[in-house]
């Protein structure tokens, strides 16, 4: 029906804000365009939400405060994906270094099940669980935001989300970037909306205009009155499920209300004495993330240097080996026995290194999953911040594709999400990342969708070091992990670490993508002489992220996007 993916990678955001108390409050420049900010920092995908965080910091919020105001800031000046139509994951280290971390990806509705998405030959129906009322989760950003402010918010929420509100009634301007998103987007909100208008401006946006979401700040205002209940029950509980009803949609009045954000414990992995806090199921992020760097730990990254032929070669096959344990063994923790402590051994890490070989690049075809002795499948599956105390929050959220399904909430103003696409609609059929899965990550009722998302926290001797996360589809997992090593092996500073070119590879396809200029001629022909496929891209991802440095904060706001750090 329609050809999505194109602009999948700005899917999903990342924010990251820092404050710490300092007496100093001038940024000061390190030479290498990295301003050091003594106090506080915020680094997210769009200016009028970065600054929105930053007030709340400077007005004595915590960091979870900062991220309520952020997340529905973006909502109204990022609908690519900022959003409160979608899901994400939050990861938190308290100034004391006690470690949580929240889950409000969306989840099957009720009513959805396995063979949803084929047809009656049993084929993936084009784009059905991409551009479709189906293709809704039931959205958690609400119920995630109000959850972390429940436990941990210091300023009253009605205060956090009520910029939000006056960004939406008042309007904002849009970016050159946010004018095209929106022209390119417009056919789409056409065709999938016939006779709305939501988003739509006759004869196109231009950088400068005025966008203002009537309908939008009035479901905000229901928020900020009635907390979750605003969202979840009442008027646009109703809304949601007219809407669905008009378009065949699962998401019922039930699905709204049973709606839990759970709280996970988090992983925690150890790289050279760098202690990484991570994601846990139903993210692939954190097992991945952790896995990638146990299988490059023993190898000289830094004597061999960034982006170096031996560098990539090992971190390629790392990668592929990686990825096809996602596929087969990740999923809804709550529904698919995830063999967590297996995938973190690092014995087994080890052993699914031992068959690379320097000579010659490991087809993918002679890579399966891992084989886990004992195991048995029972059926059962990014913004950052710290705050004047300490405290930090990662966070990373999504509506999946770029304006999710496309598909909007009559009267309620917002987009919905099109995250059923996450899961595997049919086992080895590639989803719009090119991923592949099955039987962990099938389609169930009121399962979630196995996600990349990777919002992650570093500490180095017990005190915290980065604060890292990306959207990117499948290849967040690699840029967070490529980012990590940029700042760790590489001496990147942490602008540098974002900026650097980064590369990918997922197992299926079997090719490694680069961005472009990312590869000297010499690397590449070293590398294609050995049996790689190299593919050159476009932009990948959007990494945010936060470094701690000796004498303050260092920020990396990702220059493939609108992204933008502020700090005092
Ligand atoms: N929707 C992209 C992800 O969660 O991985």
């Amino acid at each position: 029906m329609f050809k999505l993916s194109s602009k999948y990678l700005i899917a999903t955001f990342a924010f990251l804000v820092v404050l710490v108390t300092y007496k100093h409050t001038q940024a000061q420049t390190t030479g290498s365009e990295a301003p050091i900010y003594k106090n506080g920092m915020v680094v997210c995908a769009n200016p009028d939400a970065a600054k929105i965080g930053l007030e709340v910091l400077k007005k004595g919020g915590n960091a979870v405060d900062a991220a309520v105001a952020v997340q529905f800031a973006l909502a109204v000046t990022f609908p690519e994906a900022g959003n409160i139509g979608g899901g994400g994951f939050m990861v938190f280290r308290s100034k004391s270094g006690k470690t949580a971390t929240l889950d409000f990806r969306e989840k099957a509705p009720a009513k959805a099940f396995q063979d949803m998405f084929l047809d009656a030959a049993g084929n993936v129906i084009p784009d059905k669980s991409l551009a479709t009322h189906q293709a809704s989760g039931v959205p958690g950003s609400v119920a995630g935001m109000f959850e972390a402010h429940s436990k941990y918010g210091k300023l009253k929420w009605a205060e956090l989300v009520q910029p939000a509100i006056e960004l939406a009634k008042n309007g904002f301007r849009v970016s050159k970037r946010a004018a095209s998103e929106l022209n390119w987007a417009a056919k789409y909100f056409k065709q999938l909306n016939p006779g709305k208008s939501y988003l739509l401006k006759e004869g196109g946006w231009k950088e400068g205009d005025l966008l203002v979401q009537e309908d939008l700040a009035k479901t905000l205002e229901l928020i900020r009155d009635k907390g979750r209940a605003g969202f979840y029950e009442g008027a646009v509980a109703d809304k949601i499920v007219a809407e669905m009803q008009s378009g065949n949609g699962f998401i019922s009045k039930e699905d709204l209300k049973n709606y839990q954000a759970v709280w996970r414990n988090p992983l925690i992995g150890n790289y050279k004495g760098y202690k990484i806090i991570a994601m846990p199921p139903p993210s692939s992020g954190g097992v991945a993330l952790l896995q990638l760097l146990q299988s490059v730990e023993k190898y000289p990254l830094h004597r061999w240097g960034f982006n170096s032929d031996s560098t990539i070669q090992l971190v390629v096959e790392a990668e592929r080996r990686v990825y096809a344990d996602r596929s087969k063994y990740l999923g809804d923790p709550d529904f698919f026995k995830v063999p967590v402590d297996t995938l973190l051994n690092p014995a087994y890490n080890a052993a699914r290194m031992s068959n690379f070989s320097w000579a010659a690049a490991t087809p993918s075809a002679n890579i399966a999953p891992g084989n886990l002795p004992g195991y048995e499948s029972d059926q059962t599956t990014h913004y950052s911040i710290v705050d004047a105390e300490g405290n930090a929050v990662a966070i990373t959220t999504t509506l999946n594709d770029s304006y999710g399904s496309k598909i909007f909430v009559n009267g309620a103003g917002f987009l919905l999400n099109n995250e059923m696409d996450d899961f595997s609609s049919k086992p080895g059929v590639p989803n719009m990342f090119g991923l592949v899965g099955g039987k962990a990550n099938s389609i169930q009722p009121n399962k979630r969708m196995l996600s990349s998302m990777t919002p992650t926290i570093v500490e180095k001797d017990g005190k915290l070091f980065m604060v890292v996360g990306t959207p990117g589809g499948s290849t967040i997992i690699t840029s967070v992990f490529q980012t990590i090593l940029n700042v760790i092996e590489f001496d990147q500073n942490m602008q540098q670490a974002v900026d650097s070119k980064r590369f990918h590879h997922q197992w299926l396809p079997d090719e490694v993508t680069i961005e472009r200029g990312g590869m000297d001629a010499e690397t590449r022909n070293k590398l294609k002489q050995k049996g790689y496929k190299i593919v050159d891209r476009g932009p990948s991802g959007r990494v945010d992220a936060i470094l701690v440095t000796p004498t303050g904060y260092q920020g990396g706001a990702d220059p493939r996007g609108d992204d933008d750090k502020e700090g005092y």
